[in-house]
């Protein structure tokens, strides 16, 4: 499976260092909405889901935690462990987010609004999904 992490510009002097993101330019995508999750408890597994149509780049901006990618073909896992790295996740992939560290914000940047319609929450619908997208693109 083709795992894109964006290695974010690092904006660093003296005072420290700024990482600036532009949609469009830094990521592929128009930004919607953002938002990030922190004082995950340990053992928690988040995501669990597919999207039909979002698209979105999670950053891990303090701490580390582990994203489990799924295509429905393949599997991999991807740890977040720099605030200047951004995993960029296309529509149609299964994801699962854990092992986050007690100090892990992690941040989403997402390509539309909350929208529950967009959502595969039931994995063999993800499963039936994800392949007839392959069978659209001839695979
Ligand atoms: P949830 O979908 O369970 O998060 P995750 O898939 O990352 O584990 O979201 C938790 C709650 O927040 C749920 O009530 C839906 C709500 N929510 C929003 O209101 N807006 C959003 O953009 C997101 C991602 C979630």
């Amino acid at each position: 499976m083709e795992i894109k992490i964006y290695n974010f510009k690092q904006m660093g002097d003296e005072r420290g260092t700024l990482v600036p993101i532009e949609a469009g330019i830094d990521i592929p995508f128009p930004i919607k909405r953002v938002y990030y999750m922190y004082g995950t408890g340990r053992g928690v597994r988040r995501g669990l889901h597919a999207h039909k149509t979002l698209q979105q780049v999670l950053i891990c901006v303090h701490g580390t935690c582990k994203i489990l990618l799924d295509d429905g073909n393949e599997k991999a896992i991807v740890e977040l462990n720099q605030p200047y790295h951004g995993l960029y996740i296309r529509e149609n992939i299964w994801r699962e987010m854990f092992d986050f560290s007690e100090d892990a914000v992690l941040m989403v940047l997402a390509s539309d609004h909350y929208k529950e319609e967009d959502y595969i929450r039931d994995y063999d619908e993800f499963l039936r999904s994800a392949k007839a997208g392959y069978w659209e693109d001839g695979d």
